[in-house]
Order: C-alpha cells, then sequence, then structure tokens
C-alpha cells in the first residue's frame, strides 16, 4: 500500500527548519514533512505551538522532533545539533529560518538593535550551517537559508535588517562556492512582504504600498515560501546553487 509518505521526494532525509514554531518556518515544516523528510522543529519561546506541531506531522504518519534553542547563541546551536544527531544519526537538509526584523530611524537605532539583529540574522546562520555541515554525509546536503527582498531593496527605516539579509545572500554565494565540491548546494529563498506575525508588523501602509507594486496583487503567504524550499530540498533542483531566489508576486 503506498501513501504520500512512502511515495514522497524527500523519503530517507532528515532537515532541521530553524524558527519552525511559527509563521515561513512552520509552513515550510508542514510541506517537509509532507514530502517525506523527518524533521526537526526548531523553536525558541513558543514551546507548545511546536510540540502541537510535532504531534501533527506525527499523527499524519511522519517522524518530528521539537528542539529549543536560541538561534543567536552559540552553545543552544551546538546543542540543537548533538540533538538532532543523537535522534535521527544524520542530517540532509538545513533552513535557516529563524530570523528577527524590526524597523528604525537611523538616528533611534542602539547597540542592542545592532546585536539582536545581527546575533540571529548572521551569526545564527553561519554558525548553525556550520554545525549542519559537518554532519552531512558523502552524499552532502542542502542549505536554504531564508532572506528578503530587502536584502537589494532600498527602503526606508531598514538599514539593519536590509544589511543582514545583503549578509545572508553574501553567505550563500560564498558558502556554495567552498562546499560545492563537498556535493553540498547552499541558497537563499527572499520573500516579499509575507503574511505571518512578522509581516503583519508593518504599517498599514507599508503593506497596502507592497501590494499596489506587486504585479500578483496580495501578500505571500507561508505556504507560497515552503513550495520554493520544497522545490530547492529536492533533487530536481541538484543544479542550482550559489542563488538567491526571489518569491515575491513580482514586486517591483
Ligand atoms: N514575513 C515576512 O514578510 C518576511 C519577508 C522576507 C523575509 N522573511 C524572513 O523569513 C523568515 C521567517 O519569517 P516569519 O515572518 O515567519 O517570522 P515570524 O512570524 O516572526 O516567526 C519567527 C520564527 O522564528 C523563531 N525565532 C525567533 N527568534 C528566534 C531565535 N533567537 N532562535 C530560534 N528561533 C527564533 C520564532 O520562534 P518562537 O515562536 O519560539 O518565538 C518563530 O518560529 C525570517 O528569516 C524573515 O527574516 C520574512
Amino acid at each position: 500500500m503506498e501513501t504520500s509518505q512512502i511515495i514522497g521526494k524527500l523519503n530517507g532525509k532528515v532537515a532541521v527548519v530553524t524558527g519552525a514554531s511559527r509563521g515561513i518556518g512552520r509552513a515550510i515544516a508542514e510541506r517537509l514533512s509532507h514530502d517525506g523528510a523527518a524533521v526537526v522543529v526548531n523553536y525558541s519561546q513558543n514551546a507548545d505551538k511546536a510540540w502541537e506541531l510535532v504531534a501533527r506531522l506525527e499523527a499524519d504518519g511522519g517522524r518530528a522532533l521539537a528542539v529549543r534553542a536560541d538561534l543567536s547563541k552559540l552553545a543552544d546551536v551546538q546543542n540543537l545539533f548533538e540533538q538532532v544527531e543523537q535522534h535521527f544519526g544524520h542530517l540532509d537538509i538545513l533552513v535557516n529560518n529563524a530570523g528577527v526584523a524590526g524597523g528604525s530611524p537611523l538616528d533611534g537605532l542602539d547597540e542592542n538593535d545592532y546585536a539582536r539583529i545581527f546575533d540571529l540574522n548572521v551569526r545564527g546562520v553561519v554558525f548553525a550551517t556550520q554545525e549542519a555541515v559537518r554532519r552531512f554525509g558523502p552524499d552532502g546536503g542542502r542549505v536554504i537559508n531564508l532572506s528578503s527582498v530587502l536584502g537589494r531593496m532600498a527602503s526606508p527605516y531598514s538599514s539593519l535588517y536590509a544589511a543582514s539579509k545583503a549578509a545572508v545572500d553574501s553567505i550563500t554565494r560564498s558558502l556554495a562556492a567552498e562546499l560545492g565540491s563537498r556535493h553540498i548546494t547552499v541558497n537563499a529563498i527572499a520573500p516579499g512582504l509575507t503574511a505571518t506575525d512578522m509581516g503583519d508588523s508593518f504599517p498599514t501602509e507599508v503593506k497596502q504600498t507592497v501590494i499596489r507594486n506587486t504585479a500578483l496583487g496580495r501578500l505571500g503567504e507561508p505556504q507560497d515560501i515552503a513550495d520554493v524550499v520544497a522545490f530547492i530540498a529536492s533533487d530536481e533542483a541538484r543544479w542550482i546553487n550559489g542563488q538567491t531566489i526571489y518569491a515575491d508576486g513580482g514586486l517591483r
């Protein structure tokens, strides 16, 4: 008897999705599990939401585990991957999704804002990738980073967040060049404004402007992004490497 789990494109794979209790990360975890991967649901605060997701994925026939780790702290990052290794024995896919936004005029910024955004959005990505790559097997693996359209668009009050995502794009290109010989691809997905807690935190005027400037005339949904991540995680995307892929409905 065949089920969608048995014929899934990611059967036998183990995936870590950082920041998967809510928003885009949650949709990615659901989609990768649907495609057959065992999924590690990382969270920072919302244990209830993370474990509720694990229970649902398991009820649908999947394998999943929730692990608390603040990805801006190196010790937590290391502990996350130790738990992955203990529980699943190997690792194939890392989705660096956990991220934090926060807009402010230049004059309102302080060192704490800088640390909050860069420690998670940049340092977290680098050291989670380091830990993951150490555990990829001889067949290599996939690293998929969540960037943003703001990594290349000029938008006021976004200097730190935009710079952190431009850094993600740059890290993506460098690590793709560095890790290709080990059969590891590194790509980034850059969403436009997407309907999540983070997306909802933007002022209504900003959302309306984005919708007006988006060819498809709406905000993104987490599933729109998760489907692209699932494609990059699949064997069909084996020749895509070092790219930032814009998933923004045609935002100009
Ligand atoms: N939404 C958008 O419009 C948009 C657009 C472009 C790019 N992005 C990018 O897409 C990614 C996901 O965004 P989202 O909108 O889904 O965000 P979100 O709704 O704010 O959800 C953030 C997720 O990250 C987790 N998280 C927060 N801080 C963390 C930390 N220090 N360590 C580990 N996990 C942490 C949260 O866990 P808890 O629930 O436990 O707090 C939650 O699961 C981010 O990288 C973001 O920059 C989003």
